[in-house]
């Protein structure tokens, strides 16, 4: 590859679909395969090499850092996550079937962002990878998207599941999109983006705990459709009653814990995050 003119190596540490011991995935959840197979391509390579991560393994900076211990310039993450996409109640067989069988799977697109953003966020602020160059994936089809992931600190990014889905005219809209955030942003580079958000994510125990962040309904926008109110009180606090002409809700303040249950439900975005209150 390096002598056919490749720019970078990427090595798949990470398939979910290979069969064998000590192929594929099986790969990425084991540091010191990691190892053995990173020296190996570095030996034959001058090229930034890449260390594909798997998500199917509970501390992705684990292998990460055996790979750049061993000569990987930078990670890319996340490959595919380990799934069974549905159960056919008829044959009972999952997707895709083939001839009446399936097999567990990969799952990738928009679904997986979640996953791949807090994969990505570990392995910037492991203290040994924190200058280590991440390739960003999983889930990315738009200009948000792609930012959110720079903001993570990735400062190349990768696109599968969405070109596949709409074709490569996605990346024309991302960078149209993305030119237009950052000017809004008052960025003169995309460099700018890189790693912003990573201070805001603080371990659980580093949260203000002694606020209530109360929701705020604004009325003229309320529908009455009370969605709020099934949530509240199936799956809440019961902290919302119903006006009994109009069907718009009222909060008792006594009992909200802040949770936004209802700002999320809400359909016409009529309730927001209103004022943060200390409490005790
Ligand atoms: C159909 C399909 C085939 C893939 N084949 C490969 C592959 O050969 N090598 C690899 O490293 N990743 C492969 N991937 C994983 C993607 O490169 C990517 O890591 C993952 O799908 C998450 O990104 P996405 O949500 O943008 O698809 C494949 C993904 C899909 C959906």
């Amino acid at each position: 590859m390096t002598e056919a003119g490749a720019d970078i190596l990427e090595c798949n540490f990470s398939c979910p679909h290979m069969a064998g011991d000590g192929l594929g995935s099986d790969v990425g959840q084991n540091p010191e395969l990691v190892a053995k197979y990173t020296k190996a391509v570095r030996k034959g390579t001058h090229l930034p090499i890449l260390a594909k991560m798997t998500p199917n393994i509970g501390n992705m900076e684990i292998p990460a850092y055996a790979a750049v211990e061993a000569g990987a310039t930078g990670i890319a993450a996340i490959n595919t996550i380990k799934s069974i996409m549905n159960i056919n109640l008829k044959t009972y067989c999952s997707g895709p079937d083939v001839d009446g069988k399936s097999s567990v799977g990969g799952y990738s697109g928009k679904a997986v962002k979640p996953i791949a953003l807090r994969f990505i966020h570990d392995m910037k602020t492991y203290d040994k990878l924190s200058n280590t160059p991440i390739s960003g994936m999983g889930g990315i089809e738009t200009w948000r998207d792609a930012a959110e992931f720079i903001a993570l600190g990735c400062e190349n990014l990768q696109i599968t599941t969405a070109v596949m889905q709409y074709g490569y005219r996605i990346i024309d809209d991302l960078i149209d999109g993305m030119k237009l955030y950052l000017s809004s942003q008052g960025f003169h580079e995309i460099k700018e983006l890189v790693g912003k958000g990573l201070p805001k994510i603080v371990p659980a125990d580093k949260l203000d705990r002694d606020s209530i962040f109360y929701p705020k309904f604004h009325r003229e926008k309320c529908i009455g459709c009370g969605r709020c109110y099934i949530s509240c009180f199936d799956g809440g606090h019961q902290a919302i009653i119903v006006e009994k002409d109009t069907g718009k809700p009222i909060l008792q303040a006594n009992k909200c814990v802040g949770c936004h249950l209802c700002v999320s439900v809400c359909p016409v975005s009529a309730i927001l995050p209103g004022k943060r209150m200390q409490i005790g």
